[in-house]
């Protein structure tokens, strides 16, 4: 049996546009994400989340299935349109309402919430009026609106992650266009990754000034990262793959633990990389109580020397000529239904890179897993695989603790099949089944294994 420390936080997470449907219900306003979905070509099959798993409606239902798994931890997040329908100013009642009853149930049934404030869903007005993210007022709309939630639900949420992936939102959002805004820019998605490291530091200096020493709880940020292998051991490939590493999650997370951005992207990337203001810097500088990691997958890496073989394989980690790395997956590897390689021990190295890189923070996995085509026969669902997934991956965090990780809690993805946004509702992620036409919840083989696993605080070795 592979043990996990006491008080280890096992937990599940979702989020807000992913799963609660009600888009335009009680007095919410759009999100870019209701918009993009109308866009003819943007979603598979032209799916979009109006209705997605009517979370809205159905929440005690969902709250009691985290009950019976046993789950420790529910991370969620707050749809910025629902507490603010235009985004800024006007603050909408049934929004807090939904949020505040969601966190009650929670707590009475004994699981704590973890808030996401932003997990990609902006109000539109946001967009078509202020250009989103590339201006650089946003952080303190964003301020004012985690001010109204501190304010409102801090008394009972203790722990708050700023943004979700800050990555996406540049790469996906603004630099290859895959998701909501749309766009497609090689400079973009620099801006705009400046303006949400300013947007989560305001965050986090409201919170500290206004509210912590009085709610206790703490505050951190979610990056996403895959681990990048050096295809050789050839210095070129070795320094390929930490820089690849660099454009990835040292982008957002050296600004945070080391106060600036990393000499690589600095030297390549030249005035299409903002600067800082001290002032800045400053805010920035240690402004994560803890390290959020969502992981998935990992490929190997190795330097391009200008001849890039973009799209062999999913993920270029960015803008590839920036980089100038060539990724490739070792063809032997099993694939999830994303095409993504199932590869534990890339967890692992990047638990220990992390810990090596930023002095060992206490790091909380609030994401991993796995999506598959899951069928039920019989009203069950025998999901093998997505349980051997899990397997692996939490052996290698387990390993990554033996080997000095502070690694504090692990969140699986998802509590339940969800709209995979540009995949639509295809990619099944969920420790639940759902029927999409009649939005039954089935629990899959995995829930049961989670919730042994969670019982046990621990998993059979390998
Ligand atoms: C993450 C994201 C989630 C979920 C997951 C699986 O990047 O935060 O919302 O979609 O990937 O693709």
């Amino acid at each position: 049996m592979n043990n996990f420390p006491e008080n280890f936080t096992w937990g599940s997470a979702t989020s807000s546009y992913q799963i609660e449907g009600a888009a335009d219900e009680a007095g919410k306003g759009p999100s870019i994400w209701d918009a993009f979905c109308t866009v003819p070509g943007r979603v598979a099959k032209g799916d979009r989340g109006d209705i997605a798993c009517d979370h809205y409606h159905r929440m005690r239902e969902d709250v009691a299935l985290m009950k019976a798994m046993g789950l420790k931890a529910y991370r969620f997040s707050i749809a910025w349109p629902r507490i603010m329908p235009s985004g800024k100013d006007q603050v909408n009642a049934e929004g807090l309402k939904f949020y505040d009853d969601l966190i009650n149930e929670l707590l009475d049934q004994g699981i704590e919430p973890w808030v996401t404030l932003y997990h990609w869903d902006l109000p539109l007005a946001l967009q078509m009026e202020e250009d989103g993210w590339l201006n650089g007022e946003i952080a303190n709309y964003f301020e004012s609106y985690a001010r109204v939630c501190f304010a409102r639900f801090g008394d009972r949420v203790k722990h708050w992650i700023t943004l979700n992936e800050p990555w996406v939102v540049a790469i996906l959002g603004y630099g290859m266009g895959t998701f909501a805004p749309g766009r497609n820019s090689k400079s973009e998605p620099y801006v705009v990754g400046h303006n949400l490291l300013r947007a989560h530091a305001q965050a986090v200096r409201c919170y500290r000034e206004e509210f912590q020493a009085h709610q206790k709880g703490l505050i951190g940020i979610t990056l996403n990262c895959d681990w990048r292998e050096p295809l050789t051991d050839k210095k070129e490939d070795v320094a390929a793959a930490q820089r690849a590493l660099e454009f990835f999650l040292a982008w957002f997370a050296d600004p945070i633990y080391l106060g600036q951005y990393p000499i690589s992207m600095v030297d390549r990337l030249g005035d299409r990389l903002p600067q800082f203001t001290e002032e800045e810097k400053d805010l920035l500088m240690g402004s994560s109580d803890f390290f959020g990691l969502n992981h998935y997958t990992t490929l190997f890496a190795a330097d391009a020397r200008g001849n890039l073989e973009v799209g062999s394989v999913y993920g270029n980690g960015g803008l590839s000529e920036d980089q100038d790395v060539n990724l490739s997956a070792d063809p032997n590897w099993k694939k999830t239904a994303m095409g993504w390689a199932v590869v534990p021990w890339g967890c692992q190295k990047l638990l220990a890179w992390i810990s090596d890189r930023y002095d060992a923070p206490d790091i909380y996995i609030t994401e991993n897993g796995c999506a598959y085509a899951d069928v039920p026969t019989e009203g069950k669902v025998q999901d093998d695989e997505r349980i051997a997934y899990y397997e692996g991956y939490l052996n290698a965090c387990h390993e990554a603790i033996e080997k000095g990780a502070q690694l504090k809690g692990y969140f699986a993805w998802s509590l339940l099949d969800n709209f995979e946004w540009a995949s639509g509702y295809d990619k099944r992620f969920g420790l639940h089944y759902v029927d999409f036409d009649t939005l039954e919840r089935i629990p899959k083989a995995s829930a049961d294994w989670y919730k042994k696993a969670i019982e046990a605080n621990g998993i059979k070795d390998k």
